[in-house]
């Protein structure tokens, strides 16, 4: 790891992420809207909607409070959120966490690209190592605020890859992804969404 991700580490860790303290069977009740493009236990069968299953607690809340607030542009989910409070979030936040992600697989033919640059990054770019936030096995860091990547959907990873890359999606704090997709091409992005479909 170089010196400016340590150093941004310590920040994040003692910055703190939102402390989340959700009731997950109260959560459940609350879901029956999201079930339609989510499927009920967070395991979304359409490409293009997010897994929910298993994800961190304090990152679903996070993305749902800037899906409410507009600060991340979600048109599908448009009104969606508006009669939720704050504890209802945090309710279905824990709900979907408490859910067992079902991963997918990777393209054969994006394996090895996709793993260099999942593993090791690349150098002649200054990408860093996509394990350095989101962790070896793809489970990300609750605590930093990293979400975990792994068994989600590869079209979804490569459309925030590619919104991040434009702007589109600007919700990354300190704009660590927007830095880092800004490098990657069209045939990097794939790789390294179909390598994250599989890695669970
Ligand atoms: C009509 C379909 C639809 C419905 C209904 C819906 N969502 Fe979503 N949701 C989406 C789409 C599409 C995205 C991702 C958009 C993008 O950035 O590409 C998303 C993204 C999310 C994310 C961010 C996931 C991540 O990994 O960053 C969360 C959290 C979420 N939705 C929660 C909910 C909750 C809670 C409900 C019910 C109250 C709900 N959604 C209802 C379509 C839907
Ligand atoms: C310095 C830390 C850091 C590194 C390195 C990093 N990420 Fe991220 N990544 C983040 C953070 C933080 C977020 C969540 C931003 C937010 O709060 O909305 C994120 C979000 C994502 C998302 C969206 C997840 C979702 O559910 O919507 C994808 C996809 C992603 N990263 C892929 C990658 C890939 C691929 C690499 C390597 C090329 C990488 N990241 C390297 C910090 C990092």
């Amino acid at each position: 790891m170089n010196k400016l991700l340590i150093s941004l580490l310590l920040t994040l860790g003692i910055t703190g992420m939102a402390n989340a303290a959700g009731d997950a069977a109260a959560g459940q009740g609350k879901t029956a809207v999201c079930a339609a493009c989510h499927s009920a236990d967070g395991n979304s069968m359409i490409a293009n909607f997010p897994k929910l299953a298993g994800q961190h607690e304090s990152y679903l809340l996070k993305q749902m409070k800037d899906i409410k607030s507009g600060a991340r542009p979600v048109v599908e989910m448009t009104g969606l959120l508006d009669n939720l409070s704050d504890q209802d979030l945090e309710d279905i936040a824990a709900y979907f966490s408490s859910k067992k992600i079902q991963g997918g697989k990777v393209a054969k033919d994006q394996l090895e690209l996709g793993q260099q640059i999942y593993r090791a990054g690349l150098a002649s770019k200054a990408v860093p190592a996509c394990t350095a936030c989101h962790a070896a096995n793809g489970q990300g860091m609750s605590a930093a605020g990293f979400p975990g990547l792994s068994g989600q959907h590869a079209a979804y990873s490569e459309k925030q890859l590619k919104d991040f890359r434009v702007g589109a999606r600007n919700n990354d704090p300190q704009a660590m992804m927007r830095d880092i997709a800004a490098k990657l091409s069209d045939v990097e992005i794939k790789a390294v969404s179909s390598y994250l479909q599989g890695l669970y």
